[in-house]
């Protein structure tokens, strides 16, 4: 089993209740995800243009009016409709035995944290400030957002994150033995079977999944991971902890990350140039060529969707989680030039790639800006 999906002791119990629960929220968004929303654009051409063109004589053209146009789609409000109330009810499934469990958890994290013979490290920095909007954002809904923060062994946000991402996954279709470090893990080492990083930056961590699976993939090196959110990184923690990995975890932002130029051999990002508005993202990249050694490596890895490819209804349709899942970074990363932004940062033009690397176990495939440092 991958390191994402691996069981530890920071997963609260499932009742048969709870699973119940869970399970008809994973079949309700494969339905919904599968199934139906793959109807939405031949929905938008029978239902959404005819209704636009009778109010308005012609057919819709810029972003505004095919949105507007839409919107005038039943078939497309009913999906759009019960989407949000999947993704409202998965919180509630997810959310009722983590706090339920709350008390339990703060004693884990306590007994874990503060372990004598642990392995790794939590540096917390109650003071970091300049993290943006995000900090005011319940992003994909998830109560309290990510930097929620309920007091010094709060652990809650990390929880939601980990367990609602793995509700969240199985409705997107997506099997247990898929893990987006796994993926890239298993790039680099075809692209270089020798590749043995001595140390490794895995930036925007959240629940820790990504960077345990590098810790244990690679044992030689040092792996060090960051986050915004106190409650992830405690979390983050605990599960490295229980786990047995040697992890450094740091409360920094992606914009300015306080560690000496040339400290790593691998830096990484797993579905963070989603969660973060042009500025940081932009920062970030410029902090990853600062990080790396000569010869060292830049994998900022992301969801697949790149709006240059797309006709204008499909990008509207693929905006969807901008309106109605707080998603308030998506299209400004969906639209961003990530190699342009790699090669402003300093990564010579023939040193930056970009790749669509197939899931390890599930449809489709991760986007990957890839930078080598001369
Ligand atoms: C979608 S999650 C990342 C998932 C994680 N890398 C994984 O593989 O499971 C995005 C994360 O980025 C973090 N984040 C947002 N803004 C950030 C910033 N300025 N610096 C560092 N992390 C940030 C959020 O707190 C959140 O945990």
């Amino acid at each position: 089993m991958t390191g994402s999906r691996q069981p530890h002791a920071m997963l609260p119990e499932l009742t048969a209740g709870d699973r119940s629960r869970q399970t008809a929220i994973v079949a309700l968004r494969r339905f919904l995800n599968g199934n139906l929303r793959a109807r939405n654009l031949q929905n938008f051409e029978r239902e959404a243009v005819p209704a636009f063109e009778t109010a308005h004589g012609r057919k819709p053209q810029s972003h505004e009016e095919v949105e507007a146009a839409f919107h005038q789609s039943p078939s497309y409000r009913l999906w759009s409709s019960l989407n949000r109330a999947a993704q409202e009810v998965l919180w509630i499934a997810v959310g009722e035995p983590i706090f339920r469990a709350e008390a339990e958890l703060q004693a884990k994290y306590d007994k874990l944290a503060g372990n004598p013979a642990k392995r790794g490290s939590l540096h917390l920095n109650p003071k970091l400030d300049g993290v943006g909007r995000v900090a005011t954002l319940d992003i994909h809904l998830q109560p309290g957002g990510y930097t929620l923060d309920r007091g010094d062994k709060d652990v809650i946000a990390g929880a939601l994150y980990e367990m609602g991402g793995r509700v969240f996954s199985s409705g997107q279709g997506i099997g247990t033995g898929d893990s987006k470090a796994g993926c890239i893990i298993q790039f680099l080492r075809q692209r270089d079977p020798g590749f043995a990083p001595r140390r490794i930056l895995d930036i925007g961590c959240s629940a820790g999944a990504a960077s345990c699976e590098y810790a244990r993939e690679f044992p030689d090196a040092e792996v060090h991971a960051v986050d915004i959110g106190a409650g992830m990184l405690r979390y983050a923690h605990a599960r490295a902890e229980a786990l047995g990995l040697p992890v450094a975890f740091h409360q920094m932002s992606a914009a300015s990350l306080d560690f000496p130029d040339r400290h790593f051999d691998l830096v990484v990002s797993h579905n963070t140039m989603h969660e973060i508005d042009d500025d940081v993202r932009v920062a970030m990249l410029r902090e990853s060529f600062r990080l790396l050694t000569p010869g060292g490596v830049a994998v900022h890895q992301d969801v697949p969707y790149r709006f240059r490819e797309l006709s204008v209804p499909a990008q509207v349709e693929k905006s969807w989680d901008v309106r109605f899942n707080n998603e308030a970074f998506w299209v400004k990363y969906a639209t961003a030039d990530v190699v342009a932004e790699l090669k402003q940062a300093g990564f010579a033009a023939d040193a930056v790639e970009e790749h669509l690397l197939p899931k390890l176990n599930g449809p489709g495939a991760w986007y990957a800006a890839v930078a080598r440092k001369s």
